[in-house]
C-alpha cells in the first residue's frame, strides 16, 4: 500500500454524527462486510450472514447497555445536494478482566474509497474515540493489520503508540 500525497486543499472536514434507524443499513452492511475481509485472516473468518452483520450492527447503533455506538461521517456537498454518508466507525467500550478498568477499541472503520486520502478516516476516529472517552474509557486500544498503512498512519497522528505484536503459527 503506498503513500498517499495531497495538499491542503484536499482536506475534507466531514460532519460526524450517530447513525439512526432513517440510515441505509444495506450500504452500512457492505461496508462493514469488506473490513472484515481486507484484514481478517483467512481461518478468523467465519462465514458469516449478511442478516447476521445487519443484525450485530443494529445492535451496535442503538447500544442499548451504553457500550457501543455507530458514527457516521457525511460529506458536506457543493451546491446544496444533500449531505451523503461517506464513512463510518463502530466504538466498543470494553472492560479488562483484571483490572475491570475500561476501555475503548473500534469494531471497524471504513471510509468509501471515493473519498479517501482527505483526513475523513482521521476525523472519524477522532470521534469514535472521543465518544469513547466520555462514555468512560480510561485508554484506547487498536486492532491493525500488518500492512495497513493507512490505518497505522490515523492513529500515529492521534497519538496511539505501538504496544504489542500478535503472531500467528498457522498449523495445516
Ligand atoms: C483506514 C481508512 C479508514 C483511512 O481513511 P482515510 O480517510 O483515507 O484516511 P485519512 O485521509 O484521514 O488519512 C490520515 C493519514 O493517513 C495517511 N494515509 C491515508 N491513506 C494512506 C495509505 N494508503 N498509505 C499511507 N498513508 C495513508 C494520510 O496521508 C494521512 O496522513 P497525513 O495527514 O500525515 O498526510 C481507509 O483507508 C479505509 O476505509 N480502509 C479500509 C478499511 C480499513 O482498513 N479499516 C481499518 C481496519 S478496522
Amino acid at each position: 500500500m503506498g503513500s498517499v500525497s495531497r495538499d491542503v486543499e484536499d482536506v475534507m472536514i466531514p460532519s460526524i454524527r450517530p447513525m439512526n434507524e432513517g440510515d441505509d443499513i444495506e450500504l452500512i452492511t457492505d461496508w462493514f462486510e469488506s473490513i472484515g475481509s481486507e484484514w481478517l485472516l483467512d481461518y478468523e473468518t467465519k462465514p458469516r450472514l449478511r442478516a447476521e452483520s445487519r443484525q450485530k450492527l443494529l445492535q451496535w447503533m442503538r447500544g442499548e447497555d451504553g457500550n457501543s455506538c455507530v458514527l457516521l461521517a457525511e460529506s458536506r456537498e457543493p451546491n446544496e445536494a444533500p449531505p451523503r454518508v461517506i464513512g463510518l466507525a463502530i466504538c466498543l467500550l470494553q472492560v479488562d478482566p483484571n483490572t475491570d478498568r475500561k476501555f475503548g477499541t473500534i469494531k471497524g472503520i471504513y471510509v468509501d474509497p471515493a473519498y479517501r486520502g482527505h483526513d475523513v478516516g482521521q476525523t472519524l476516529k477522532e470521534a469514535a474515540d472521543e465518544w469513547c472517552r466520555q462514555a468512560g474509557a480510561a485508554f484506547m486500544k487498536a486492532y491493525i493489520g500488518i500492512g495497513n498503512e493507512a490505518m497505522l498512519r490515523v492513529c500515529k497522528l492521534l497519538g496511539y503508540q505501538p504496544w504489542m505484536i500478535t503472531m500467528v503459527r498457522k498449523f495445516d
